[in-house]
Order: C-alpha cells, then sequence, then structure tokens
C-alpha cells in the first residue's frame, strides 16, 4: 500500500472521512470502526463481485457478512432491484445497527444508499467505490436513489454514508471507456472551481489516460477536496452545490434524447460542457481550452447530430427548470461557476444549431 490521504466532509455530527489510497482492499484498511453492529450486507454486481468482493471480506474480519450481487448497469437502477436489497436485508434479520457497504460504480453506490437509507428509516451505510466517476463524484455528498420509468434519479433521498473507502488500484481493471467519462467528471471540477487543477489536468491527461498511479491520486484527492467543500457548504443543493452540474442541463438532453445508455453520462457531460462554455460569457480562448482539454482526453465535444428542437424540449424537462425557466450553470470565467436563468436566448439557440 502506498501513501494514504484523508478527506473530512465536514457536516457537523454526520462530518465522515473519504480515505483514498491504492491497496486499501485487501486488509489494508481497518473498515470493522465504521461497521457499528456485528452484521453488514455488502452490496456489489456481477462483474465488480468476482474482482473485489474477497479482497473487501479481509477488510472485515470477524464481522457477519452477508452479500447481494445485482444484474450490470443502469437499467437495473430500479425499485425492483431496490427492493432486492431490501428483501435481503429483511432475510438476514438487519437491525439499527447493521450496516449496508456498497462496492460497485455509482450505480450500485446509489441503490445501496437508498436501501441504507430507507431500511428502518436509516441504518450504517459505507461507500467503497470502484469507477473513477464513483470515485470523484457519486460516493460523495450522499445523493442516493433509483430511477423511474419516466425519469433519472427520481426516487431518493439525501444520506450520507459513514465512509468513502478509494482503494485507487481498482481503477486498473476498468474499462478504457469508463475511465474516460470519469475524467469528463474531473475536468469538470477544474472548471467550475480551480483553474489551478485545471492547468494540471492539460499537463498530466496523458499520465491519466495512460492510468498513472501518482495522477490519478492527486486527480481523485482534489476532486474529492472540491465536492467535500461544495456538499459542506450546501448539502441538499440550495445554492452553491447546483454548479456540481455544469454540462449536466445539455448533458441529460442528449442522453435523454439518445436513449439512456447509448452514450455514457461522462461523455454527455463533455459535451455539455462544450456547449455551456459557448453560452457563458468567457473570453474564446477559455471556452477553446476547455474544448482542447476534453479532446485529449478522448471525450466528444458535440452531441452526434440530434437537432436543436428537439434537444430544447428535453432541457425543458430538467431538474433546474424553475417557473418553466430553463437554469444553466454557466462560466464566469474558465475556474468559476454561478447558475442563473439570466441568458441570452438567442445566444442559447444559436449554441444549439451549431452544435447540432
Ligand atoms: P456504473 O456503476 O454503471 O459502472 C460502470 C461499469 O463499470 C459497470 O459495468 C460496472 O460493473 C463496471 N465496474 C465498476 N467498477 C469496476 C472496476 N473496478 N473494474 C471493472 N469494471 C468495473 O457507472 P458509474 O459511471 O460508476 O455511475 C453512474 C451512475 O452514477 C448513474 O446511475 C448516475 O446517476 C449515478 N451518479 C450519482 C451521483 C450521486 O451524486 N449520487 C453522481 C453522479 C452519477
Ligand atoms: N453529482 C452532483 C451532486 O452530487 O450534487
Amino acid at each position: 500500500m502506498t501513501g494514504t490521504h484523508t478527506i473530512t466532509v465536514e457536516l457537523g455530527l454526520r462530518s465522515y472521512p473519504i480515505v483514498i489510497g491504492a491497496g486499501l482492499l485487501g486488509g489494508g484498511f481497518d473498515l470493522r470502526p465504521y461497521v457499528a453492529g456485528s452484521d453488514c450486507l455488502i452490496v456489489s454486481n456481477q462483474t465488480v463481485a468476482p474482482l473485489y468482493l474477497e479482497k473487501l471480506t479481509t477488510n472485515l474480519v470477524g464481522k457477519n457478512i452477508a452479500v447481494i450481487e445485482l444484474p450490470d448497469g443502469e437499467a437495473y437502477k430500479t425499485t425492483d432491484t431496490l427492493h432486492s436489497v431490501l428483501d435481503k436485508l429483511v432475510d438476514i434479520g438487519a437491525s439499527r445497527d447493521s450496516t449496508v457497504i456498497a462496492l460497485g460504480g455509482g450505480v450500485v453506490g446509489d441503490i445501496a444508499g437508498f436501501a441504507a437509507a430507507s431500511y428502518m428509516r436509516g441504518i450504517g451505510f459505507v461507500q467503497v467505490p470502484t469507477t473513477l466517476l464513483a470515485q470523484v463524484d457519486s460516493s460523495v455528498g450522499g445523493k442516493t436513489g433509483v430511477n423511474h420509468a419516466r425519469g433519472k434519479n427520481l426516487i431518493g433521498a439525501f444520506y450520507q454514508p459513514g465512509i468513502v473507502l478509494i482503494d485507487t488500484g481498482t481503477l486498473a481493471t476498468l474499462p478504457d471507456r469508463e475511465l474516460k467519462a470519469g475524467l469528463a467528471e474531473v475536468i469538470k471540477y477544474g472548471a467550475i472551481a480551480d483553474l489551478e487543477f485545471f492547468s494540471w489536468l492539460e499537463s498530466n491527461i496523458k499520465a491519466l489516460l495512460g492510468r498513472d498511479a501518482t495522477a490519478l491520486a492527486h486527480a481523485i484527492r482534489r476532486s474529492c477536496e472540491l465536492k467535500a467543500e461544495i456538499v459542506a457548504a450546501d448539502e441538499r443543493e440550495g445554492g452553491r452545490r447546483a454548479i456540481l452540474n455544469f454540462g449536466h442541463t445539455f448533458g441529460h438532453a442528449i442522453e435523454h434524447c439518445l436513449g439512456y445508455g447509448e452514450w455514457l453520462h461522462g461523455e454527455a457531460v463533455a459535451a455539455g460542457m462544450v456547449m455551456a462554455a459557448a453560452l457563458s460569457d468567457i473570453a474564446p480562448d477559455e471556452s477553446a481550452r476547455l474544448r482542447a482539454l476534453l479532446v485529449a482526453a478522448g471525450l466528444p465535444t458535440a452531441p452526434p447530430g440530434i437537432g436543436a428542437r428537439k434537444m430544447l424540449d428535453a432541457m425543458a424537462r430538467d431538474k433546474k427548470v424553475q417557473r418553466k425557466q430553463i437554469r444553466f450553470v454557466l462560466l464566469k470565467a474558465l475556474g468559476t461557476a454561478l447558475v442563473t436563468a439570466d441568458y441570452n436566448d438567442r445566444k442559447l439557440q444559436q449554441v444549439l444549431e451549431a452544435a447540432n
């Protein structure tokens, strides 16, 4: 195991650590203090469990461990799958001091977190994220839930974990396409909140794509620091937290129009960030830098010809719409973002037409 780094998400009595290091699974970190009672349920899926379940159990020696392996994929992020987890908790006789441990990407983490939030009105919850996207975004901040047939993440709760344990070694088995999709969210943090980090990413993108361990560890650490700071300031997205949705209004419209699963979320967000930057009142060379970094990361920078009208209709259904007005996260400058409904309609039309 190499150097471990801990970041705290400061939320008063519900504060928790994000522990980042290589080799933390397989006994490199004692998870038992984060499992209050003797019983825990590890929720994983059919892809991740064969790779990392056995290792995780060595971090929990002496605990009663039950396991549920979910089918893999966003298509299974449903109330049916949630019920299968709740059924398992009932079957094993889980009680108030039992703990749910999510081992997997954002899909597993979101389902397991909501099961932990709802079983007996809330039991222990631990996140062990294994995709880059989950390590830099979904495992931190307490958004949990499942999809409804008529909308993504429509059913859920804010429920913070007791710890996020990030073994960066798990990224070794992540498919390239998933790694790149996670990098889109990493680039997002630089664009919205940290110009210096953005410049670092420009210099280190090749190392990140080559899975250089030091570069990945730094990218994960800085992303988690930025997310922790934003969540601590605005846990329930009353204001500042919404900047984390940079590129997502356009991105969700792309996902919706293409059919979920066609493009990965990070790919749609990458194209969405280029469009959001074009709508922003920033210098052309700043938009060009964002675009160039996404290209260097092997990510798309425009939707695949969906059509302006279709995208606008899809955006009107965004969760950030208030009083029928679409709200966008725009850049004030590269490295600083704001949420606003004050944008130029003609410019929006031009951005949509130019990209489509
Ligand atoms: P995912 O969970 O579907 O994982 C992607 C794929 O990688 C899956 O096939 C998975 O089995 C596989 N995988 C996971 N870890 C692996 C590993 N180490 N080696 C090999 N394969 C591995 O997708 P994701 O991108 O991690 O998460 C997307 C989900 O996260 C979406 O449902 C999205 O809504 C949600 N999300 C939630 C938040 C939040 O704040 N809660 C934020 C962003 C996204
Ligand atoms: N992924 C956006 C958020 O956590 O708020």
